[in-house]
């Protein structure tokens, strides 16, 4: 029995669109053992048999029980958990261990962009960047005192719903806002510099056009920027927002949750510490 553990995903974080992801800590589990055949055909099954496919080997049949903590379809990386765990369990069964760069181009070629699975196999915050087809990617320790708040809308988006309404192309003017602020993001978080963090989060790719796909939006950033957050993103494709808060997030987290009640009060909130371990495997 193979046991994997792969922490949910915030990709983008501002204007980091399809490189910047990072790693939090709320999980899903899924837990394999050995079948006669493929009971069923999801996510999981299909990125396990890839993996075969890409070592020129035929799929050995495969049973997985996932116990899930990542809410589906709400920009927080459920379907690339389960990439990730198919394609590890994949290698795993065949070498008996599991070399992480491997499992990382297998898994972006599945997904199509490395922000999510990059940061759900190493943890923390992860830039990558796809050349050709390998992907390179650096990975960053975030100040222990940042905490990260999600604020989770009670409806799907799906990723291509949210992706159809970008622009094919943006100005050369938004082009450097976004790669300066992007430069600027990642030192800022390493050191915990509130006032580059928030100029750092600013994006003109993608929250300005999916903003619309989200009712209450701009309320509920404004709402926590003025409780004391640094900042507030979208994650991923949405509809989640992220707020990014220091350690003393009493207020902001008091004062959001009262906020949402009357304004929203099927949503949630939560929060989390940053994941720094990626994805963890245990044979039982
Ligand atoms: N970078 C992706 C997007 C993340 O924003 O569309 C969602 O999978």
């Amino acid at each position: 029995m193979l046991r994997i553990s792969v922490p949910a995903t915030s990709a983008n974080i501002g204007p980091g669109f399809d490189v910047f992801g990072l790693a939090i800590e709320m999980k899903n589990e899924f837990v394999f053992s050995h079948a006669d055949s493929f009971d069923e055909d999801n996510l999981v099954y299909q990125a396990f048999k890839r993996a075969y496919e890409r070592l020129g080997l035929e799929p050995e049949p495969i049973k997985v029980e996932i116990n899930a903590e990542v809410p589906m379809a709400r920009g927080l990386g459920s379907s690339s958990t389960c990439v990730v765990a198919g394609v590890a369990a994949a290698l795993y069964r065949i070498r008996g261990e599991i070399n992480k760069d491997f499992l990382l181009d297998i898994a972006t070629d599945i997904e199509g962009h490395p922000d999510n699975v990059a940061p759900a196999i190493f943890g923390n915050l992860v830039v990558s960047v796809m050349d050709e087809s390998k992907v390179y990617y650096t990975i960053h320790k975030l100040h222990d005192d940042l905490k990260f708040l999600t604020i989770i809308p009670d409806f799907e988006l799906a990723t291509e719903k949210a992706r159809e309404i970008l622009p094919g192309v943006i100005s050369r003017a938004d082009g450097i806002y976004n790669v300066s602020r992007a430069c600027l993001l990642v030192p800022a978080l390493e050191v915990l510099d509130e006032q580059k963090i928030r100029v750092g989060l600013k994006d003109r790719f993608h929250e300005p056009y999916r903003k619309s796909l989200i009712p209450g939006y701009d309320e509920v950033k404004k709402a926590a920027i003025k409780l004391g957050a640094i900042g507030c993103y979208l994650s991923g494709a949405g509809p989640t927002m992220m707020c990014i808060t220091t350690a003393d997030n009493t207020a902001v987290f008091d004062g959001l949750s009262e906020y949402l009640k009357s304004a929203f009060p099927s949503w949630q909130i939560n929060a989390f510490n940053i994941d720094k371990k990626g994805i963890v495997v245990i044979e039982e």
